[in-house]
Order: structure tokens, then C-alpha cells, then sequence
């Protein structure tokens, strides 16, 4: 069996951590008989500031022919903030309509948590954050002489969106950024959270919304969470503020299985979750579209002052990899991968400085590999 990735290895530390996730994922292929052909695509801010290209149409149909990518980090002190985010990242995760960002939170043996008294069986969740919609759709805008009319427009390919403003206002200037929320965007989400508790065997599912305040989106995603519920009896179902939610993630993490949330709740929930598992070097995530091109990715900035040192935990990234051969259907390879990295941390000879050790970034690829073939 031969699988067809394409790779992103993006900015700052992307390059040295990628190749760590494509020396494990070739070991794991040789151990389990099955091929892997890596393609790479220089698109990142390098590519950006030397042909001004972010990532074009012809770039995201050629990518959609692979069984899957591979991505890095982007994020360069060269290129304004947001621009290579919403131009790449958000770009393909939207094009390829990832509609699940999928980000396990778990602390191995062995890693410490900032969390006195917890320890591996308090701190085992997944987060499943809609990855499509809310406030990253990315329209909006500002009025700074008082009257302002203007039409914004989300096309995707399921759906468009159209909405004609106008405003006046006697402030001197504001600034407005429009969310939104579908049924079927929220309910697909929501299925997927459901069954993802069915399939691992989990008995419950929290919700995270602010619908106290926000009741137009938020309340409107806790009325389909209920709903979609209904077709999940057996499983029981909790709702949380996301700021209260926030407490007790840290409180008592042990109570969460599976949570599902909002874009944007997801996105600052699993920087929480990602300290709570021994910190971003440990956080893996995968952008998945279940019919269509996944992506995989640590969940990570580029950390551009530790570019070319070979310093930077790169588990974040193979655990990555583990997620992505699970989903070509290499689930054994996937438990090889994510046994290896238990071992390694478990034994605590080889980590990076995140970890308190000063083993260089390959030393922990080498470690996971020296680990897969002696079956550890
Ligand atoms: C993440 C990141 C991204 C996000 C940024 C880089 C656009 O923070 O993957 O969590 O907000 O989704
Ligand atoms: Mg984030």
C-alpha cells in the first residue's frame, strides 16, 4: 500500500521538526510494510516575500490529489500578523473544508504537568473544535466617518453567505467582525464528537459555548448541541461556559472526555489543554475532513528565535504524524508511533529543553525510531 503526502514545512522551527515527523513515519512505513511518497511545497513566508504568493488555487487543487498533508508552522517576524495565518492556514483548512480540528489532550507517563496533583489518568481528553465557521470566516470591518454601507460575502463551496450593511454611528471609529454558525456546520461537528466518544469507548460529551452573553451564535449552538444529543442516548451530555470551563480544565481535568466547541472557544481551549499536557512541544492536531484531504499538523507556533537550532521538541509534530497514519488507515503504524513516544518520555533520557532536558531535536526522533524497532 502507498500513501501520497504532500509536505508544508512552512517557518521558524517547521523545517527541523518536520523532518524528525518524516524520519518516524518512514521507519514506522519500512516496520509495517507500506509505502510513503513525500512531496514538498515551499509555501510559507520564504516563498511568500520572495513570489508574493500565499497559496494559490492551482497550488490547493494540485494538493487536493494527495491522500493527506503534512504541515509544519508558519508564522514569520517578517510578514505582518494574520497574513500568512489567514492566507495559508486558514486558506486550506477552509478549501479543503476541514470541519474538525481534532486535538487529543493527554499527559504521557513520565512529562510533567504544571498541575499539582494530577497526573496521567486525570488528564486524558480530546477536543474537537469546529474548524470552518464562528469568527474566523474572517469578515467584518471599520467605520471611521460615522456612515458606512458595504456588502461582505463568505463563499464556500457548500454554502455562500451575503450580508449588506449599513451603518451609522456617532463614535468616532469602531470595528465590527461578523461570526456565524450553520446548522449543518455545527451538526456535522457535533456527530463527529458523538461518535468519535462512541468509537473510544467514552460516556460523555461536553459542550463549550458562552450562550449567556453571546445567545445570537452561541445559544444557537447549544439549541443543535441538544438536538443532535437526542440521537446519542446513551451518551450524557454537559454544557460549560467556556470561561468556566477554563477553571475547571484546570481544577479537575479528569472529568472531560470529549468536548466539542466553537471555533474560536477550541482555539484558546486547547493552548489551555496543550500546558495541562506538559506544554506546546507535546500538542498535536489534525484538520480533518472525514470525505476529503485532512491535514496534520503540531498545534504550535514557528518560534522563529529557535529556528535552525535544533533544539525544538518535535513530538508535537510526530504525534502529529501518528494522527495522520491513523487516518490512511495505518492504525497499527499510529500505535507504534504513539508507543514510542510513551516509551522515550516514560524512560526520560532523551528530551529537549521544554522537558528540562538538552537533547538536540533529531536525538528525539532517533530515540522514537531506536525505540519502534527494538517494539518499545
Ligand atoms: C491554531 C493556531 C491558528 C488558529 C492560527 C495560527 C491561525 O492558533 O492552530 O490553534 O487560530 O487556529
Ligand atoms: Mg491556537
Amino acid at each position: 500500500m502507498k500513501h501520497n503526502i504532500a509536505v508544508i514545512r512552512g517557518d521558524g522551527i517547521g523545517p527541523e521538526i518536520i523532518s524528525e515527523g518524516v524520519k518516524v513515519l518512514d521507519a514506522v512505513s519500512e516496520l509495517d510494510n507500506f509505502e510513503l511518497e513525500w512531496v514538498e511545497y515551499p509555501h510559507g513566508a520564504e516563498h511568500y516575500l520572495s513570489t508574493g504568493e500565499l497559496i494559490n488555487e492551482d497550488t490547493l487543487k494540485e494538493l487536493a490529489q494527495y491522500d493527506t498533508i503534512f504541515f509544519g508552522c508558519i508564522g514569520d517576524p517578517r510578514v505582518d500578523t494574520g497574513v500568512l495565518e489567514q492566507g495559508i492556514l486558514l486558506n486550506m483548512r477552509f478549501y479543503f473544508d476541514q470541519y474538525v480540528n481534532l486535538r487529543p489532550v493527554k499527559l504521557l507517563e513520565g512529562v510533567p504537568t504544571p498541575l499539582a496533583g494530577k497526573g496521567p489518568a486525570d488528564i486524558d481528553f480530546t477536543v474537537v473544535r469546529e474548524n470552518t465557521e464562528d469568527f474566523y470566516v474572517g469578515i467584518g470591518g471599520r467605520v471611521k466617518n460615522r456612515k458606512k454601507s458595504e456588502k461582505l460575502e463568505i463563499v464556500r463551496e457548500r454554502y455562500q453567505v451575503k450580508f449588506g450593511l449599513d451603518i451609522e454611528t456617532d463614535s468616532d471609529e469602531l470595528a465590527y467582525q461578523i461570526g456565524i454558525l450553520t446548522r449543518e456546520g455545527c451538526e456535522r461537528v457535533m456527530k463527529y464528537a458523538f461518535e468519535l466518544a462512541r468509537a473510544q469507548g467514552k460516556n460523555k460529551v461536553t459542550s463549550v459555548d458562552k450562550a449567556n452573553v453571546l445567545t445570537h451564535g452561541y445559544g444557537f449552538w447549544r439549541e443543535v448541541f441538544t438536538e443532535v444529543a437526542h440521537g446519542y442516548p446513551e451518551i450524557e451530555t454537559d454544557f460549560n461556559f467556556v470561561d468556566a470551563l477554563c477553571m475547571w480544565l484546570v481544577k479537575n481535568p479528569e472529568w472531560y472526555q470529549v468536548i466539542v466547541a466553537p471555533n474560536m472557544f477550541g482555539d484558546i481551549i486547547t493552548d489551555l489543554g496543550a500546558m495541562i499536557q506538559g506544554g506546546l512541544g507535546l500538542a498535536p492536531g489534525g484538520n480533518i475532513n472525514p470525505d476529503g484531504v485532512s491535514m496534520f499538523e503540531p498545534i504550535h507556533g514557528s518560534a522563529p528565535k529557535y529556528k535552525g537550532k535544533g533544539v525544538s521538541n518535535p513530538i508535537a509534530t510526530i504525534w502529529a504524524g501518528a494522527m495522520l497514519l491513523e487516518a490512511v488507515g495505518e492504525k497499527s503504524a499510529a500505535e507504534k508511533v504513539i508507543n514510542a513516544i510513551e516509551t522515550v518520555l516514560r524512560k526520560g533520557k532523551v528530551r529537549t529543553y521544554d522537558l528540562g532536558g538538552s537533547s538536540k531535536t533529531n536525538e528525539v526522533g532517533d530515540a522514537i525510531v531506536s525505540e519502534m524497532k527494538i517494539g518499545g
